[in-house]
């Protein structure tokens, strides 16, 4: 019942999870449109009343005449929209998802047996979460002091973002020492979202607050809290890409199982804020898709780095191709505790990722796939079943 219960709540969180981040992430890509794509205001009226920008729109069968104030507006309707119940919304239920998938069971997901640093390997599963946690914090810490020390006034900008792009990389690494891969990219992932999200929570909203507090007071807003927000959602639009995909990597061990797979995470980071660079640059009206090209080239460079090297690889222990009893064994004793319609191992009351290994032909059908997560290690989880080398190689040398 705890089981099914923790699947249950994991399902609705999910799709929760999805429709928050769609509708957030729909919202910042059209206001970073919006804002590229402002042009002079035509009238001269709309320019006296300090209307800095406009666009044009047809959608949905109407026509949009969007106007943007640099600073205020002469008086500030009373329903102003404000959004940033969906910045909250996508990162409690990231968060109660990253609870109920990885804290609840952290020797399996967390802990990564086969880090080079012992301290790592070895730890407990409270351990492991307490590091995840304030791996999460110290994520958010580090981001937000590089802003205000290195572009506090906006005016470092450039080098700020190169600050945060080796910060990246440094993420990626720590993470895939110490955590298991595939728990890897996700918490790489949840540090961008994190900044994301506090950057509404901590700057973007405050600062807004305070621009509107001083307007209805009939005082000029202090600047800086605009540009500080800019500054931010800037950050955020460049997150984007990067932190869906870091998301949507868990079924793709070929990618967080590789020992390089933070060369792997970082080259994919970049490629998404390259893409994303594209986007922004055409809504203001300039085309250069050498950002695309360049995204794709790392992701063609992440691509051969992940490729599997020289297929079935034969070794010493298992130079002959095995038949499909010996292959049959290894997985029974190996995998099928989890990986059965009746699994026996605590805490699984169906077979993970809906794959049952009880028959030899379930075994063939999934012949590809096996090969694939026992090769990258990923499999057994966390070697739970304590898989051996030697076993592995016979895996690798079963034949297509
Ligand atoms: C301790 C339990 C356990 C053992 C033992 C285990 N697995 Fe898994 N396996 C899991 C869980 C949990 C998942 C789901 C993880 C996920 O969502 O990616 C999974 C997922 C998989 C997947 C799907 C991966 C994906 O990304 O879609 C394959 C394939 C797989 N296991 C194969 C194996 C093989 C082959 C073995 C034996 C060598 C094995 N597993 C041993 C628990 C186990």
């Amino acid at each position: 019942m705890q089981a099914y219960l923790l699947d249950f709540t994991n399902f609705m969180l999910r799709w929760l999870h999805v429709i928050a981040a769609i509708a957030w992430i729909g919202e910042s890509i059209y206001f970073v449109m919006l804002d590229n794509s402002l042009r002079q205001p035509k009238a001269a009226e709309d320019r006296e009343k300090g209307v800095f920008g406009e666009m044009w729109a047809v959608h949905g069968g109407g026509f949009y005449h969007n106007q943007k104030y640099a600073s205020a507006p002469g008086k500030l309707p009373e329903d102003l929209h404000w959004s940033f119940w969906k910045a909250y919304t996508t990162w409690l239920t990231g968060f109660g998802l990253f609870v109920i998938l990885y804290m609840v069971n952290p020797s399996f997901y967390l802990v990564n047996p086969g880090s080079d640093w012992a301290w790592a390997a070895n730890m407990s599963g409270w351990q492991a979460n307490v590091v995840a946690l304030v791996f999460l914090l110290a994520g958010w810490v580090v981001y937000n002091e590089l802003c205000k020390r290195i572009s506090p006034d906006m005016q470092r900008d450039g080098l700020l973002s190169i600050a945060v792009a080796v910060m990246m990389v440094v993420v990626a690494y720590l993470s895939s020492q110490i955590f298991s891969g595939r728990a890897a990219f996700l918490l790489t992932g949840a540090v961008m979202a994190t900044a994301m999200s506090a950057n509404v929570f901590f700057w973007i909203i405050p600062g807004q607050r305070r621009m509107v507090t001083a307007m209805k007071a009939g005082e000029t807003p202090n600047p800086l809290d605009g540009k500080r927000g800019k500054q931010r959602s800037v950050h955020n639009t460049y997150f984007t890409l990067p932190v869906v995909l870091l998301m949507i990597s868990n079924h793709y061990s070929f990618a967080y199982s590789h020992e390089l797979a933070w060369v792997i995470m970082s080259l994919f980071i970049f490629a998404g804020a390259l893409i994303r660079q594209y986007f922004v640059l055409m809504h203001a009206g300039h085309r250069r898709p050498a950002y695309p090209a360049a995204g794709v080239a790392l992701i063609l460079v992440a691509f051969w780095i992940a490729a599997p090297v020289g297929g079935g690889q034969a070794t010493d222990t298992a130079s002959v191709a095995p038949d499909i009893e010996e292959v049959h064994a290894i997985v029974e004793t190996r995998c099928v505790t989890c990986h059965s319609r009746e699994p026996t191992q605590p805490g699984f009351n169906a077979p993970p990722a809906g794959m049952a290994y009880d028959t030899r032909e379930q075994l063939q059908t999934q012949q590809a796939k096996i090969k694939e997560v026992v090769a990258s290690g990923y499999m057994p989880l966390g070697n739970m079943t304590g898989m051996t080398d030697e076993e592995r190689a016979i895996i690798a040398a079963w034949e297509e």
